[in-house]
């Protein structure tokens, strides 16, 4: 039954309302908080160079691809990707794809909303320390000037210590989400993204400007732009192409899902060049923003998870207005965590309604319901459940907690695993004149996409999933 609400009524209202949501969906804390600090680890410029040929070369003949398997289907990503399958004369069996695609945005959820759960402690930290400042009269002030770099940075390993505010503010962040899906995709999902995005898009010129003109902005165009490929190891190759995959939100149902909601007029090729540009664009503006402050305040690019949440802070608490700039700082972060979050949702919940028939709303709270208690056992990692290991006899997972097990499963198995069985399904399986009909693209170029995704894409993720899952084989 549902399968027709999804391409009717309830479809974007226009071509922009996609491709906000769509780039609200790729914009988040991959973008924010884990290219800067994987790109810090990495030591910059070679990194950013090899990330940025990932995005060109797999992630975007892969973006083309999920959005026309969804724009096909019309329904989620399991039926939509049967749906292909069934009308290019292959087995509906392929269909698991969709399912593990499913599987990953389920799974990803569950952490992502306990770091986006950090965001909003420094929302309020940082905004109570603001309008404390501004009514002192002291309104252009560093950030938490009443406090000294040692406090600043314990704030953290508080926040991490203290479960009971950890769970509160997953559960703020899970509800956020819920509910907005839940009121459906033109009154929830669009329209959240069209407020969203721009004001994400302003905050985040205003910062880097900011950070351009009292940081140390040379210092940032160097360490991201000047490669020394003697730092680009196996493990960071391996780390980019696993990050474009997740920054683009691929392999975990989002992008069929929103392709679903696509009018038939839309032409698909250069939506996906304008959601791939757009979601990297965010990623090194964002790492413009964030290395001109931490080198100022003479910090390491390398600090890794806590760069964002710890070394900034002491940053902004050196920098004139940083009172104002760092609260800002972490709305952008949240907007951006936020429209992603429901894609993420939304990619699971649309599989409900179609699957089981359920109504929107009990599919939004009872999918985010399961996530947030999935959810708990990832706040719980960092405190009282840090000893506690699920695969305890896997070598990759062996020392992690639970949050950082979840996080390697997505990221090193589910994410690599679908994308290569899309591009396999794409690239091979799927029928050439309904695959070149939906892209809409045809002599030089089509022949190109399609060589893309037939032989680089199954080739390079096959390499990242074996060498992630079998590091000492490098
Ligand atoms: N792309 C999002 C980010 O960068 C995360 C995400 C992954 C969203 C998968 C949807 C699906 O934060």
């Amino acid at each position: 039954m549902a399968t027709a609400t999804q391409a009717g009524a309830d479809g974007w209202t226009s071509r922009t309302a996609f491709i906000l949501a769509a780039i609200g969906a790729a914009v988040g804390l991959g973008n924010v908080w884990r290219f800067p600090t994987l790109a810090g680890e990495n030591g910059g410029g070679a990194f950013v160079v090899f990330y940025i040929g990932c995005v060109i070369l797999i992630g975007l003949p892969l973006v083309l691809s999920e959005i026309l398997i969804g724009r096909h289907g019309r329904s989620d990503a399991m039926h939509s990707v049967e749906k292909v399958a069934s009308d290019s004369g292959v087995s509906r069996g392929w269909g698991l794809f969709g399912g593990t695609g499913i599987l990953a945005a389920f799974l990803i959820m569950t952490f992502y909303s306990v770091v986006a759960g950090w965001v909003i402690y420094y929302i309020g930290v940082m905004g109570w320390d603001f309008v404390a400042a501004f009514f002192s009269g002291a309104p252009f002030a560093g950030a938490l000037a009443a406090e000294n770099p040692d406090q600043i940075s314990s704030r953290m390993t508080d926040l991490f210590a203290n479960w009971p505010l950890l769970l509160v503010l997953h559960a703020m962040f899970m509800v956020a989400t819920i509910w907005i899906v839940a009121r459906g995709v033109q009154s929830g999902i669009e329209k959240a993204a069209t407020y969203l995005m721009p004001a994400f898009f302003v905050l985040l010129i205003l910062i880097t400007i900011y950070g351009a003109f009292t940081g140390n902005f040379a210092e940032a165009v160097a360490f991201m732009f000047n490669p020394d490929f003697s730092k680009l190891t196996a493990s960071a190759m391996n780390q980019a192409l696993g990050q474009a995959l997740f920054s683009m939100s691929l392999a975990s149902a989002a992008l069929i899902t929103y392709g679903a909601y696509v009018s038939r007029e839309t032409k698909l090729a250069p939506t996906a060049v304008m959601i791939a540009a757009a979601d990297t664009g965010v990623a090194i503006i964002a790492g413009l923003m964030i290395f001109p402050i931490v080198f100022a305040a003479g910090l390491d690019a390398a600090a890794g998870p806590t760069l964002v949440f710890q070394s900034l802070p002491i940053a902004f608490h050196t920098m004139p207005g940083g009172a104002l700039v760092g609260f800002l700082f972490f709305i952008l972060i949240f907007f951006a965590a936020l429209t992603s979050s429901i894609s993420l949702l939304e990619g699971v919940v649309s599989w409900c309604i179609n699957k089981f028939g359920m109504a929107r709303a009990t599919a939004a709270w009872g999918v985010g319901g399961l996530m947030f208690v999935i959810g708990i056992g990832c706040a719980l990692s960092l405190n009282v459940w840090s000893e506690f290991r699920l695969l305890p006899f896997i070598p990759n997972f062996a020392d992690n907690n639970l949050m950082d097990t979840i996080d390697g499963f997505t990221g090193q198995v589910l994410l690599p695993v679908t994308a290569l069985l899309t591009s396999i399904f794409v690239g091979w399986r799927a029928d050439r004149q309904l695959v070149m009909a939906e892209t809409g693209l045809s002599g030089g170029m089509f022949t190109l996409w399609r060589f893309l995704v037939a032989w680089l894409c199954p080739i390079a993720v096959g390499l990242i999933l074996v060498f992630g899952l079998f590091p000492a084989l490098l």
